[in-house]
């Protein structure tokens, strides 16, 4: 499989996202671009992320001749608080910094958002390339520049945006992603033809199985894929005033749904996401005539993958359906508690609706609540 490099096109400073695999074990070659006139590289990894690539990454690394320091941090959403920034940028510090280091984001999206944020606040803004090593990571956290940490109020309520200057997407880390964590990521793949590409939905309908089981070819197909559509959606939109929030397809429904089971493991973020899309679907068939055959499509393509495209199993009733549509009203996306909705005119094509009545989007959520 050749690596792809997709390029992300930004008004100020562009960089490349690589795609593909072995990427680990030939860092220093497809990073020779920025560890030219490096003084010193530190590495950010969870304590996982760091046992399984921590290896493989220093071999691949060490052509580059680079001191290099390697600073972990506990596996989980915790370390992304004040707290955990706080440890990391001093201990960045301690290793004496300057505008030569570079630092590596390697792991998910807990460490790209906090080693990003780090790497944007040390010494007013640090060099960082991220290696991102789940699926979610690889398509939608590390493209895009928002870096972050959560505050007591919210999550991902502080932080900068704050590109890196390259980031190597290596679809052999996947692996040994726990099955679930992979099916939850690939939901975002799934979102980026549903938003916008009907021929890529298409082509998830015929290689989503073959991706999910493990094929490195559809892998680094659909990651390119998936990162040249968040790509150009970010360069139109660089800091989302317009256009950037059509990847929020899904989630104004998923978060209620994350909402409502507590943020944890009873629901992960992409399989929330992706019961999200389905009720997004169901509303746009109501409010916007989209032809029913989308919503057929994708729940026969969640059949074929595990994706869930219902909220059964999840504990909640038609009861519950006022509570969600609450939640969904204080999303931040909602403004002066009208809901702002990301829809479907069709497959393919998604449309900002920055007033759904909700009156509709409750019929929708006591529907889909009832058939549990
Ligand atoms: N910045 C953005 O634009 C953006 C976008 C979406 C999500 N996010 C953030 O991303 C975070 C979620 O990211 P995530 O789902 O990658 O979670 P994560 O970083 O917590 O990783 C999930 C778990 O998988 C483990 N892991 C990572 N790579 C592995 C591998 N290859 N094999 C085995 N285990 C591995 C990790 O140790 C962790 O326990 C959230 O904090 C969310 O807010 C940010
Ligand atoms: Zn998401």
């Amino acid at each position: 499989v050749t690596p792809r490099a997709i390029p992300v096109a930004l008004a100020e400073r562009g960089y490349d996202v690589i795609v593909g695999a072995g990427l680990l074990a030939r860092a220093a070659e497809h990073l020779a671009p920025v560890l030219a006139d490096r003084r010193r590289l530190v590495v950010v990894a969870d304590e996982t992320v760091a046992a399984l690539f921590g290896h493989a990454l220093a071999a691949g690394l060490a052509p580059a001749g680079l001191p290099t320091v390697t600073l972990t941090v506990p596996p989980g959403e915790a370390s992304k608080g004040w707290a955990g920034l706080g440890e990391l940028v001093e201990r960045l510090l301690a290793t004496a910094p300057d505008r030569r280091t570079l630092i590596i984001a390697l792991g998910g999206g807990v460490v790209g958002d906090l080693a990003g944020f780090a790497a944007a606040i040390t010494l007013r803004g640090l060099d960082f390339v991220q290696i991102p090593t789940t699926l979610l990571a690889q398509v939608d956290s590390s493209v895009g520049g928002k870096t972050a940490i959560n505050a007591g109020a919210g999550k991902n309520l502080v932080g900068a945006f704050h590109q890196p200057v390259r980031v190597l997407a290596d679809v052999d880390c996947l692996d040994s992603l726990p099955p679930r964590e992979l099916r939850a990521g690939y939901a975002e793949v799934v979102k980026y033809g549903v938003l916008g590409d009907v021929g890529f939905f298409e082509w998830l309908e015929h290689h989503g199985p073959a991706l999910l089981a493990g094929d490195a070819a559809s892998r680094t197909h659909a990651v390119a894929a998936s990162v040249h559509a968040k790509a150009a959606i970010v360069a139109e939109d660089e800091r989302e005033t317009g256009r950037r929030a059509l990847l929020n397809l899904g989630h104004t429904f998923g978060h209620a749904l994350e909402a409502a089971t507590g943020f944890g493991s009873r629901l992960l973020h992409g399989e929330a996401v992706a019961i999200g899309m389905a009720m997004a679907l169901a509303t746009s068939e109501r409010l916007l005539g989209c032809p029913a055959d989308a919503r057929r499509r994708l729940l026969a393509h969640g059949h074929a993958t595990g994706l869930p495209m219902t909220p059964a199993g999840l504990g909640l009733a038609r009861a519950d359906a006022p509570s969600l549509l609450a939640a969904m009203t204080r999303d931040k996306k909602a403004r002066d508690g009208a809901i702002t909705l990301v829809l479907c005119r069709q497959l393919g094509e998604a449309v900002v609706l920055p007033d759904a009545p909700t009156a509709t989007v409750r019929e929708v959520l006591e529907d889909s609540l009832d058939q549990v």
